[in-house]
């Protein structure tokens, strides 16, 4: 009896009252496992953007005597953890792992939630806060979700030309990241159809598919097709990059112009040539809408709609759409430009 209203103890308030079960399950069982000193989280995944400020909440139902509290990030492709911060309630030291982007937020004694500032695309994953007090650890595990958008990415030379670590430097590049397996699932839930393979975090190689078609996997339902094991180093597919808001705008400038004209139509108005993320960003979070194709910063011409309509593209949903990498002289397009403020 006394075993179950233990456990709804830390549930409700119920058996509380009944202070003398408490009292004797406590005495009886002093290596209990049940005296639990971290509130279970409200939300277990946290939501947030680029740029912003967040708060992973940990906190204490109760101070043990002495303690500390441990903040890591759960590496998923290499199991060790990496350390954040470890305080004894106190002090605290500071890792590397997020390059001083990370505080306790302390706003009350039993405050052990993180706070991480200027939250960056490689911030995305799962951490632990831990409460180390020599007998009984205690930890709870938050997910850090970034909103976004997926790209598909594809060179310049053509379909399939990325090792996995190209793959990983082609996003960076253009200010994204390899996206994750829920990165991409969630893209494909949000309409991503893309009849290419790409490489995602993970080392796998996958695609979209909404509608089946014959190339594309024939008759199977709609999912994320996977390709099965790959050799990183020897295989080459195309890349799925992933980014999230955007610090700044972006905005399109008429043509007709070439390529280096564009360049310079961009520096002219103290701007650059946008990035392909860039575009993407700027499509997905501040509804960028151009019926005209423009350069970007790597040799494609693209141009973003987010109401369809006819003679823009002429696909029913909302897109980025590309015309592929034009030759750089030819006099044809406009320019999409970036600039930080
Ligand atoms: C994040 O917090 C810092 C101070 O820690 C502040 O200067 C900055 O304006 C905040 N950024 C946002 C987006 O709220
Ligand atoms: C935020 O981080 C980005 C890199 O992710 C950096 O370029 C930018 O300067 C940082 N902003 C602030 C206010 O620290």
């Amino acid at each position: 009896m006394n075993g179950i209203c233990f456990l709804w103890l830390f549930w409700f308030s119920i058996c509380h009252a009944d202070s003398s079960v408490y009292r004797e399950a406590d005495r009886n069982q002093v290596d209990s496992p049940v005296l639990k000193y971290l509130l279970d989280p409200i939300h277990e995944v946290i939501i947030t953007q680029r740029g912003a400020n967040v708060t992973l909440p940990c906190i204490l139902r109760r101070k043990p005597r002495s303690y500390k509290v441990k903040w890591s990030k759960i590496n998923p492709v290499d199991p060790l953890e990496s350390l954040i911060i470890i305080s004894n309630g106190q002090h605290h030291k500071n890792y590397d792992k997020l390059k001083g982007r990370t505080r306790l937020r302390r706003s009350h004694r039993l405050d052990a939630s993180l706070v991480i500032t200027n939250v960056s695309l490689e911030d995305e994953g799962r951490y632990r806060c831990e409460l180390v007090n020599g007998l009984e650890d205690q930890s709870l595990v938050l997910m850090l979700q970034l909103e976004g958008v997926v790209f598909p990415y594809q060179s310049a030379d053509g379909r399939y030309k990325y090792t996995y670590a190209e793959a990983r430097q082609v996003c960076e590049v253009h200010d994204g990241r390899l996206a994750t397996y829920t990165q991409l699932y969630q893209a494909w839930t949000d309409g991503l159809d893309w009849c290419n393979a790409g490489w995602i975090l993970d080392g796998t190689v996958r695609y979209p598919v909404i509608i089946p078609r014959g190339p594309c996997g024939g008759d199977l339902p709609p999912g994320i097709r996977s390709y099965g094991p790959k050799d990183k180093t020897k295989d080459r597919f195309d890349a799925f990059c992933f980014t999230s808001a955007l610090k700044g705008r972006v905005y399109y400038v008429h043509g007709p112009m070439n390529y280096n004209e564009a360049a310079e139509a961009c520096l002219a108005r103290q701007a650059v040539m946008a990035k392909v993320g860039h575009l993407y960003a700027a499509w997905k979070f501040s509804g960028l809408d151009q019926c005209d194709g423009g350069w970007l910063l790597d040799g494609s011409v693209r141009f973003p709609i987010t109401e369809p309509r006819d003679h823009c593209g002429g696909l029913p949903d909302p897109g980025v759409r590309s015309f592929g990498f034009p030759h750089k002289q030819q006099r044809l397009y406009g320019v999409f430009c970036y600039t930080q403020v």
